[in-house]
């Protein structure tokens, strides 16, 4: 990809870089997005089942979902997009990622400054005494009540209708504010809060770019959108930085 001596001194020079990501960076891993064709699930929708009222109403449904999308996820591997992240992580000390899946790839591919604003699904917690389990899929098929007090057990990921976690989102923002240069990588923008963090950053001043197959609920605050497949495009870029 041809890229202007300009924009190279603006990679490199950008101070406090931020990656947002959304499920697009996963899709070349073979995760479903929540909003492309392949990301339904029988006939629901994300909507449909991540949330606090599907979960009263049905648990078992809501854990099935989850149990699929857990065991197919754990049988995937960190694209290019994700080692290009990772890397970038190791070269630029001021290099900072948040993202809204909770697919942990990130992680798997060696990223360690990771905030998860949307949780991570290989995490549970009890819905009553907070207990925190990490995914055994063997005993989650067996029993999803609590050990320590009995109560539901439900995935540890932030559902439709329910609120940020205060502090991570306080940082999240701090981080936006702080970023002379932001990534969009691969989400739709369906969600709100996400999509203020990229408002955020374009207001204080960060050059905001966007990496995405189509324009999208951010691409009004991008500066620049790079049309194509995340882990064709990052991979290229990341040199820039350093
Ligand atoms: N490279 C770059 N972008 C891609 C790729 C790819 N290979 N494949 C798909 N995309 C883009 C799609 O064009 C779309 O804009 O990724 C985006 C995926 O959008 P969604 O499926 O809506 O996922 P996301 O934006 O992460 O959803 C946000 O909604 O369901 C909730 O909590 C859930 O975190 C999720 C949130």
């Amino acid at each position: 990809m041809q890229i202007s001596p300009q924009l190279k001194n603006r990679f490199k020079n950008s101070k406090n870089i931020l990656a947002l990501t959304g499920a697009g960076i996963s899709a070349e891993s073979g995760v479903p997005t929540f909003r492309g064709k392949e990301g339904l699930w029988k006939q629901y929708r994300a909507e449909d089942l991540a949330t606090p009222q599907a979960f009263r109403k049905d648990p078992k449904l809501v854990w099935e979902w989850y149990l699929w999308r857990m065991e197919l996820i754990s049988t995937k591997s960190p694209n290019p997009a994700h080692f290009a992240l990772a890397e970038l992580e190791k070269k630029r000390s001021d290099f900072y990622l948040i993202t809204q899946n909770v697919d942990g790839l990130h992680k798997k591919s060696g990223s360690e400054k990771v905030m998860e604003i949307h949780g991570n699904i290989f995490r549970n917690r009890c819905i009553s005494c907070a207990h925190f389990y990490d995914s055994d899929l063997s005993k989650l098929k067996i029993s999803i009540e609590c050990a320590n007090c009995g109560n539901l057990v439900r995935p540890d990921v932030l559902w439709f209708g329910e609120s940020y976690d205060t502090e991570l989102l306080n940082q999240a923002v701090s981080l936006a504010e702080r970023s002379e240069l932001a990534l969009v990588i691969g989400s739709s923008g369906a969600v709100g809060i996400p999509v203020e963090l990229a408002r955020i950053a374009k207001e204080n001043g960060a050059f905001v770019i966007e990496i995405n197959l189509d324009p999208s609920g951010y691409s009004r605050y991008a500066d620049l959108f790079l049309q194509g497949k995340a882990g064709e495009i990052l991979p290229e870029i990341v040199s820039y930085f350093v």
